[in-house]
């Protein structure tokens, strides 16, 4: 690990046992586990934003709670920059925020975990960062109840940025809320981004949103990384068929449909993915061969992509 490198996931798996069902239990069977990551590799370069996007259920919160540490792999290996200090931002921020602490304690926590300010200096941080992030110090003496989902957010990063983190870890941080206040906390993340040179892992299912806060981009697909690129490099020239059918799929940053669904064809069952390319179901190009053999992660021109066919997507659409 270089010391530019902040995170390494090489060939990073997570199955998930599933719950014996009472016939299981009682013919001895073993529950169906679910592979919800399989065999993913990147590495997040200091300074850089490296964006994570896919339909719901694909694996993302499962890559972010393993990125920040709080879930184990359980396949491949994370490589973690010692001198780095992260913090999470999570999904839901109806939950991710505990509704017996007032949000003074709640933004003060990691500080005092981390011991990062002298006991009397506390007070003075966390009246300096609500109002960093568009709340009033008086707000430190409410609990989350009285705030909205926006509001939420913004506490929660007040919180993320109290930990002074070098690497920020945001999981869908806009999803649970309205656009126009999703394009408040998306401005609010930027401004930070920029004047603290963090390095930051963005992970959502909106790929206009991950356009305008990523530097490179991943796609996910059934817990498979499908393809890796430069952000511009992605919508311009892609070169899986998944990352091209999400692209035309898009809506704009403003608009009200956001859907999570937004390809033609269902996802398939994690439990029991297709063979071979776990796209080919959906795929508009798959033959004999994506059924048989599973492609590897390939270096192309562009970047990485997980198909046998190295498709210039940009130039079909053009023809
Ligand atoms: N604790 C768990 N036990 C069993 N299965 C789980 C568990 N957590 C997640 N899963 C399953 O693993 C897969 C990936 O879930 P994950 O939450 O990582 O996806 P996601 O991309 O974050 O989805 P969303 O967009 O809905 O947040 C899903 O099929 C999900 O049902
Ligand atoms: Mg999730």
């Amino acid at each position: 690990m270089s010391l530019d490198d902040v995170l390494i996931l090489n060939a990073v798996s997570k199955a998930y046992g599933g719950r014996a069902s009472m016939i299981e239990k009682a013919f001895g069977r073993r529950p169906k586990g679910l592979q919800a990551v399989r065999e993913v590799s990147f590495t997040i370069r200091k300074g850089e934003v490296m964006g994570l996007v896919g339909e719901s259920g694909c694996g993302k919160s499962t890559i972010a709670r393993m990125a920040a540490g709080l879930l184990a792999p359980t396949g491949g290996e994370i490589g973690r920059n010692a001198a780095m200090r992260e913090q999470m931002i999570f999904q839901d921020p109806f939950s991710s925020l505990n509704p017996r602490w007032r949000v003074r304690d709640i933004v003060a926590e990691p500080i005092r975990t981390h011991r990062l300010r002298p006991k009397k200096a506390i007070d003075e941080r966390v009246a300096e960062l609500l109002r960093q992030v568009g709340l009033s110090p008086e707000d430190g003496a409410k609990f989350p109840q009285a705030f909205s989902g926006g509001q939420r957010q913004r506490i929660s990063i007040a919180r993320a940025l109290a930990g002074e983190p070098d690497f920020l870890i945001l999981d869908e941080p806009t999803s649970a809320l309205d656009v126009s206040v999703q394009a408040q906390i998306l401005d609010l993340l930027r401004g930070f981004q920029a004047e603290l040179h963090l390095t930051s892992l963005f992970i959502t299912h909106n790929l206009p949103v991950v356009r305008l806060m990523a530097d490179r981009i991943g796609v996910v697909y059934l817990g498979e990384l499908v393809e890796l690129a430069p952000t511009e490099t992605i919508f311009h020239r892609p070169r899986h068929p998944y990352t091209r059918l999400l692209i035309d799929a898009a809506p704009d940053l403003d608009a009200t449909d956001r859907s999570l669904h937004p390809i033609p064809g269902d996802l398939p069952d994690p439990s029991d993915p297709p063979s071979g390319c776990v796209f080919r179901t959906r795929c508009p190009f798959a033959n004999e061969r994506c059924a048989a053999e599973r492609p590897e992660l390939r270096t192309v021109e562009t970047g990485q992509v997980r198909c046998h066919y190295d498709l210039d997507l940009s130039q079909r659409a053009a023809a």
